[in-house]
């Protein structure tokens, strides 16, 4: 039998902009994991058990598109297994799905290094995070590389697409609380749609993005020389850029003013937006006041990480 886990991610600074080449900083998000576990089964063929999402199926039986059939097939394929054993995968996950926190990253890498380890050849890290980035493209269309990099590496990760992995040293550990707005989002529809959007306002978007890559820069320096109060500012003007590429909502807007309102030092949404989380950068102590908020402006599920 073989176990595997994976974390899930925030993105701190720069989503969206990421896409069109811009660097972005992510970071794990330990408390969340998707975990895999693969034992021998006395059933024939390949079984998915993923209670979570009531899936229990053999593996022949998944749609040819089907993102877990694919990573099924991709260690199969990898490894030049042609005549599976039989087996059953067992897929579970606390990361909430669809809202931004990497669930379908952590799950696709779980699997991977639980497979591939049952099979008696484990993957290499570097080539875990290049096929979960195949699989993420079933599930994104076209993502920048961020969330298979940060689950992948588990680390803090300062992301240029198609630049070598850059880590970041966090110099002073910061609070973060993570609001849900309990609604479930497609970060592939709006990617496509900020994809139109700059098509047809190009400058106005390249401009965006240009202030969004110098808001990034100065997160970097920040987080590493230790001076984590000046992140909160940061992380506003990034919410509000992010307003102006229309990817925020109501839901959204509503609980990043109230995280401010009750103290925090800043808020932003985080990840595709139009729904799933947004962050709030808090002082310890005030962490209790900030979740009340949150809840009381309408969040679903509040978590609250350290980032160190
Ligand atoms: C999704 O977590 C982050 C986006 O920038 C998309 C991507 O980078 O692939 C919205």
């Amino acid at each position: 039998m073989s176990s595997a886990s994976a974390p899930g991610k925030i993105i701190l600074f720069g989503e969206h902009a990421v896409v069109y080449g811009h660097p972005a900083l992510a970071v794990p998000v330990t408390q969340v994991q998707a975990t895999a576990t693969v034992a021998p089964s006395s059933r024939r063929g390949v079984w998915v058990e993923a209670p979570n999402i009531g899936l229990s199926s053999e593996l022949s039986d998944l749609a040819p598109d089907d993102p877990l059939g694919a990573v099924i097939r991709s260690v199969f394929s990898t490894l030049g297994v042609d005549r599976p054993p039989a087996c059953t995968i067992y897929i579970q996950s606390t990361i909430p799905v669809a809202a931004g926190l990497g669930s379908g990253a952590a799950v696709t890498v779980a699997v991977l290094r639980a497979l591939s380890s049952f099979l008696g050849q484990p993957l290499p890290e570097n080539q875990v995070n290049l096929l979960t980035f195949e699989i993420e493209k079933l599930h994104h269309g076209n993502p920048s590389g961020i969330d298979n990099t940060v689950v992948t590496f588990a680390r803090p990760v300062y992301f240029v697409k198609g630049r070598p992995i850059e880590t970041f040293r966090v110099a002073v550990p910061f609070t973060l609380i993570i609001g849900d707005t309990g609604l479930s989002s497609s970060t592939k529809g709006v990617v496509e749609d900020v994809r139109k959007a700059w098509k047809a306002s190009p400058e106005k978007f390249e401009k965006i993005f240009a202030s969004v890559d110098r808001i990034v820069q100065q997160a970097r320096r920040t987080i590493e020389t230790g001076k984590g109060s000046a992140l909160g500012p940061l992380m506003n003007k990034n919410h509000a850029l992010l307003q102006q590429m229309t990817v925020s909502s109501p839901e959204l807007d509503r609980l990043v003013s109230a995280a401010r309102s009750a103290g925090a030092e800043g808020a932003k949404l985080s990840g595709g937006g139009r729904g799933g989380n947004m962050i709030a950068l808090v002082q310890p102590e005030m962490t209790e006041k900030v979740s009340q908020a949150l809840y009381q402006a309408g969040a679903k599920r509040v978590l609250i990480t350290t980032v160190s």
